[in-house]
This record gives C-alpha cells, sequence and structure tokens, in this order.
C-alpha cells in the first residue's frame, strides 16, 4: 500500500530533501507552504521534483488551517518540519516564533488526537535546546538549557512530543538534529553565507563578508544524511527520541579556514577581537571582517552530539566529513552561480 505523507516546511532545506527521499520510497508526498513562500519552491525545483509533490497551503500558527488539512487526507505520517527556524531572527520576534516554532506542535498533535490517533509523528527538535550545556558531549538524557526564544520554542516541542507519546499512546518522535548543512541551506545561515560570500568575493561581486561569533563551535553535518534518519525514526517499532550528530565540532573559523582552502584563496588572519580580519595576501585586500550586528544577545557556544543510540536502533551514522561538506557546497556555489 503506497503511504500518504505530510511534510511541513517543504519548501525548506530538510523539507526538500525529505520529500525527494519519499519519493523515491514511492509514498504520496502531500508538502505544505505558504502561499508567500510560493516564489521560494527553488529547493524543489533543484532537486527536480516540483511536479511530484502535492502542495496545500497551511501556515503553522493557524489551528483552523491544520484541522483542515488532516480531515482532508488519511495521513499515515507526518513530519513537522515548518518553524521560524533562524536563531537570530528569534530574539527580535520572540513571540511569533514561539507560536509557529513552539504552539503549531501541539496544534498539530491535538488535531491528530481529534482527526486520528494513528497518524505517526515526527518532531524536528534541535540541538539548540542544550543551550549552554550541561555535558560537554550531548546525548538524549542530557539537560536542555535553552539560550533563545527559539530554543525555548524547540523545548516546548520537544516535551509536547513526548506527552502525547506517553498520555495518548501516539506514535510521536522527536530527532534531536545537530547543525546539518548543505547546497540547500538558507543564504542567512553561517555554512552557506560563508560559501556563497566567498564566491561572490572570488567573482568580483562582493568586496568583503562580515560575520559575528567565528569561535562558536557546532557539529556540522550533510543534511541529505539527515533527513534518512528522520524516515527511520518513523519507520522503528517503537517510538523513540534520537539524537542525530557527527561527534565532531567546528569553529566558523576553522570552516571559513576549510572554505578558503577549497577555493584556494590564500588570505591571513589578523587582528584580535572585533578587530579581527582576514586578508587576501594577493591583493591585501580585507575580505572577511566581524560586525557586531551579527553577535546574538546569548549564544551557544559550542555542541557536540553523541548519535550512538541512533547507531544502534536505527543503524544510522553520519558519513560526510566538514572536507567532504564543504566540498559538496562550494562545487554546488560554483555550478549554480549566476
Ligand atoms: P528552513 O530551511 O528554515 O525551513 C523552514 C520551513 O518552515 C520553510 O519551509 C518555511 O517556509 C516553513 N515555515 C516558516 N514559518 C512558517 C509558518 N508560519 N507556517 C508554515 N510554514 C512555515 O529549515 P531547515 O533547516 O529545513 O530545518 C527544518 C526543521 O528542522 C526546522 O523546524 C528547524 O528548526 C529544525 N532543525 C534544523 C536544523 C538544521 O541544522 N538545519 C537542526 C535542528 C533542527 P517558507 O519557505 O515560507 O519560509
Ligand atoms: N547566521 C550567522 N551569521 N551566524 C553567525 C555569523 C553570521 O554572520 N557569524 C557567526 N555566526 C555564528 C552564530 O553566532 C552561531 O553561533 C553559529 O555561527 C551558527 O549560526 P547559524 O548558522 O545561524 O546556525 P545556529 O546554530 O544558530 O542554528 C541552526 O542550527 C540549529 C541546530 O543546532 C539552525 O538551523 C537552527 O534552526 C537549528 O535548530
Amino acid at each position: 500500500m503506497k503511504k500518504t505523507a505530510l511534510i511541513t516546511g517543504v519548501s525548506g532545506q530538510d523539507g526538500a530533501y525529505l520529500a525527494n527521499l519519499l519519493l523515491k520510497k514511492n509514498y504520496k508526498v502531500i508538502g505544505s507552504d505558504r502561499r508567500s513562500s510560493r516564489s521560494s519552491l527553488w529547493r524543489l525545483k533543484r532537486l527536480g521534483i516540483e511536479k511530484k509533490v502535492i502542495l496545500e497551503e497551511l501556515e503553522l500558527s493557524e489551528l483552523y488551517d491544520i484541522k483542515r488539512l488532516l480531515q482532508k487526507y488519511k495521513f499515515d505520517e507526518i513530519y513537522n518540519l515548518g518553524a521560524q527556524s533562524f536563531v537570530k531572527s528569534s530574539f527580535n520576534s520572540p513571540l511569533y516564533t514561539s507560536n509557529v516554532t513552539g504552539t503549531s506542535v501541539l496544534k498539530l498533535l491535538e488535531t491528530i488526537r481529534e482527526v486520528d490517533p494513528k497518524i505517526k509523528f515526527y518532531q524536528a527538535s534541535s540541538s539548540e535546546m542544550y543551550g549552554k550545556v550541561s555535558e560537554k558531549i550531548q546525548n538524549e538524557d542530557t539537560n536542555f538549557n535553552p539560550q533563545s526564544p527559539y530554543a525555548i520554542a524547540k523545548v516546548f516541542g520537544h516535551f509536547t512530543t513526548q506527552l502525547y507519546r506517553e498520555s495518548y499512546n501516539i506514535f510521536a518522535v522527536s530527532g534531536i538534529l545537530f547543525n546539518h548543512e548543505s547546497p540547500l541551506r538558507g543564504e542567512e545561515f553561517v555554512t552557506r553565507k560563508i560559501t556563497l560570500g566567498l564566491v561572490k568575493i572570488l567573482k568580483g561581486d562582493l568586496n568583503c563578508l562580515e560575520l559575528g561569533n567565528i569561535y562558536a563551535k557546532r557539529d556540522w553535518g550533510y543534511a541529505k544524511e539527515y533527513v534518512e534518519a528522520i524516515w527511520k525514526m518513523l519507520q522503528q517499532k517503537k517510538p523513540r527520541d534520537f539524537v542525530i550528530s557527527t561527534g565532531k565540532t567546528y569553529s566558523v573559523k576553522q570552516f571559513i579556514n576549510e572554505t578558503l582552502r577549497f577555493l584556494k584563496i590564500d588570505a591571513k588572519w589578523v587582528g584580535k577581537g572585533l578587530n579581527e580580519r582576514l586578508i587576501n595576501r594577493e591583493n591585501r585586500r580585507t575580505i572577511i571582517k566581524i560586525n557586531p550586528k551579527f553577535f546574538r544577545p546569548a549564544e551557544v557556544d559550542i555542541l557536540i552530539g553523541d548519535s550512538s543510540k541512533a547507531d544502534k536502533f536505527l543503524k544510522w551514522k553520519s558519513k560526510t566529513k566538514l572536507k567532504e561538506l564543504v566540498k559538496i557546497m562550494i562545487e554546488s556555489e560554483l555550478n549554480n552561480y549566476i
């Protein structure tokens, strides 16, 4: 029997990769997007699947939108990937973020309970929930210590998912995913800002790239692999939450250095603190500088995940190393540059 799945946030990075994966597995894929984002279906187009996904309008903060959609189709699985997902913006729009990223999870689960409690539900939880980390390496049992309105909203979604699983016997699980990147990453996130920015500089279309805290460290994996873990979580006999990560951490500065190496840009770092800059040795121009505008009111300094539970139960392990990830992103940047 062909399964029917709903992906909220299908226009985003993970939404596009997951839709592609489910189509390959012969699912009927309903992807929800907002009317306002009809112009931003570039990721589905890049993967050549924009005509294969059935698009339905859904504003996640609207309970009636959710109800209408869940009554229209008989879903086997719902993947809740839609969110205001940019941490920096959540400081400017905390109420909006708590509504879209947090309370919408409750709306979805309450509607599942009412319409069809057999639907399996995946919640996109985040390593941001660990915040100021209480353990050096974070796993499913590590305490949360969120440092942004975004992370607080995700903690709400996480515990709500757990509650509906335990109270109502709904197959509802959370994947606690650490940062994952790809050529389909939004341009506002730091890895894509760096790969696109440095390619623009190379092409002469940008003089200097401005960044915030280049000493923040993240556990960066490859998004295309991470959606496989997401799918596997809903295929288990027993509903369980999983950490998905690489187990390695690198600073933003290390990510920049890898990108420079790949692009063969000969440059050196000079200065300290707000005056730290990257100078192109060939023409002596400053190509990266620090702008405090990109600092956050509260920062998550370092994240490293332990995904051994996923290895054990899902037979999932991250494969792509940082170097390869940079290569994949840069090659795509160069191939698609207009
Ligand atoms: P993304 O590229 O920013 O995509 C977010 C999606 O949510 C977009 O399709 C967006 O639609 C949609 N959306 C935003 N506001 C909405 C609203 N009010 N109603 C309906 N849809 C809305 O994010 P991603 O990187 O694919 O991440 C997918 C999910 O995983 C998110 O929930 C994110 O918080 C979570 N997560 C991501 C990472 C990561 O490293 N990527 C790690 C952990 C967890 P528009 O196109 O209309 O804006
Ligand atoms: N975006 C951005 N822009 N970040 C910068 C910049 C800059 O100019 N300069 C330094 N950074 C630092 C941020 O301060 C942060 O510490 C780190 O780079 C990563 O920032 P983002 O790429 O914006 O990602 P994030 O870690 O805040 O959040 C992403 O990962 C989470 C999982 O841990 C998002 O995808 C979230 O939705 C996701 O939950």
